[in-house]
């Protein structure tokens, strides 16, 4: 008999129908594919494995013979952090298209900062017709924190793309033709030489408020920011006093302490600042699919859990 997999989620609308018809279906060979709600109590004692997309920690306790998740998000920060220690194996997405949606979101936005388009569209309505000088991309550095699937892709497309490229990480790494730091002292050397600095860490214990009033105030004048990552990595405050004072250009910023952004947040508003909704790298279902259905098939076969967070890293 095929055993039943719950699928739990918070998402709600269009995200959580196309999960509820593309998952049942790309794993319809290897198990029954439900939601939580849908699941019967003998059903939520059989689960060893469950599909989560940012599930309720309370949901996932309640199937209390699990011995992973596999997460359709990469980033996991509320299970790794409200799932007990011996909890369920986390496994988040790896997926390749997701390392290239993210680093095609990188250049686009990249490219914005670096051909000034903040600048004339806030010319536009004002009628300034003023040029700036133009730097070409081997005249800008941009910093990454963190060289993982999705920051290592998003370097090399901006070298690719005749960018400065130096990157940050936890553990040192060799990228080609990108300078990497790693350490506090790393984190210094990288924020005084970015022009543009890009926010691609997990959120953890270690990296919450990483890039916080004094990391700004180490950024060259005129640098601009992109938050890729997580709201409470970055102290927004100090961001805002930064753009404020004419120290900083300009921020893209795709995630929030809370989100949506609440209707009543200043950020909305404020000229120097562009609000995306979460959307520089959203899982593409039919991708995402294949990846979970091969790696629940070869559990089932093999008894093989993939590569799972590190619970004392928190990634
Ligand atoms: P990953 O492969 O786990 O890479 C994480 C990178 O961050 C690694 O290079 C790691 O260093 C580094 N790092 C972690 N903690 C650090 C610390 N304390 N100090 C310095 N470096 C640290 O993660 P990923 O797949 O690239 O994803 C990164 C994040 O992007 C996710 O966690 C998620 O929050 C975010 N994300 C956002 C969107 C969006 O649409 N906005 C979409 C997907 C993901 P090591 O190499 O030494 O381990
Ligand atoms: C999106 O933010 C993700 O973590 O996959």
């Amino acid at each position: 008999m095929r055993p039943v997999i719950p699928f739990v989620s918070e998402s709600e609308g269009v995200e959580r129908e196309a999960w509820i018809s593309a998952l049942p279906e790309g794993l319809q060979d290897i198990g029954v594919v439900k939601p939580f709600a849908d699941l019967t109590e003998d059903e939520r004692r059989a689960a060893k494995v469950a599909i989560v997309a940012n599930p309720s920690p309370a949901e996932v306790a309640r199937l209390p013979n699990l011995e992973w998740v596999h997460s359709l998000w990469a980033g996991v920060e509320r299970l790794a952090s409200e799932l007990p220690p011996d909890g369920p194996k986390i496994v988040r997405l790896t997926d390749p298209q997701m390392a290239a949606t993210m680093s095609e979101a990188v250049l686009a936005w990249t490219l914005y900062l670096h051909r000034d388009m903040p600048r004339y569209a806030r010319q536009q309505p004002r009628k300034i017709w003023l040029e700036h000088a133009l730097k070409t991309p081997d005249q800008r550095t941009v910093g990454i924190l963190g060289l993982g699937k999705l920051g290592s892709a998003s370097a090399l497309r901006l070298k690719a793309n005749g960018f400065n490229v130096c990157g940050w990480s936890r553990s040192p790494k060799q990228l080609d033709g990108v300078e990497t730091f790693s350490g506090a002292s790393g984190l210094s050397d990288l924020l005084a030489r970015s022009d543009i600095l890009v926010l691609l860490v997990p959120l953890t214990d270690a990296t919450r408020g990483l890039v916080s009033r004094e990391e700004v105030a180490r950024l060259p004048k005129g640098a601009s920011l992109i938050n890729f990552a997580r709201g409470p990595i970055l102290d927004t405050a100090a961001l805002v006093e930064a753009l404020d004072s004419g120290r900083l250009d300009h921020a893209v910023l795709d995630v929030f302490n809370t989100e949506p952004l609440p209707a009543d947040s200043p950020l909305w508003s404020h000229e120097k600042i562009t609000v995306l909704p979460h959307i520089s790298a959203p899982t593409i279902t039919h991708t995402a699919v294949k990846i979970v259905a091969h790696n629940i098939r070869r559990y089932l076969e093999t008894g093989e859990i993939p590569e799972s967070v590190d619970r004392i890293r928190g990634y």
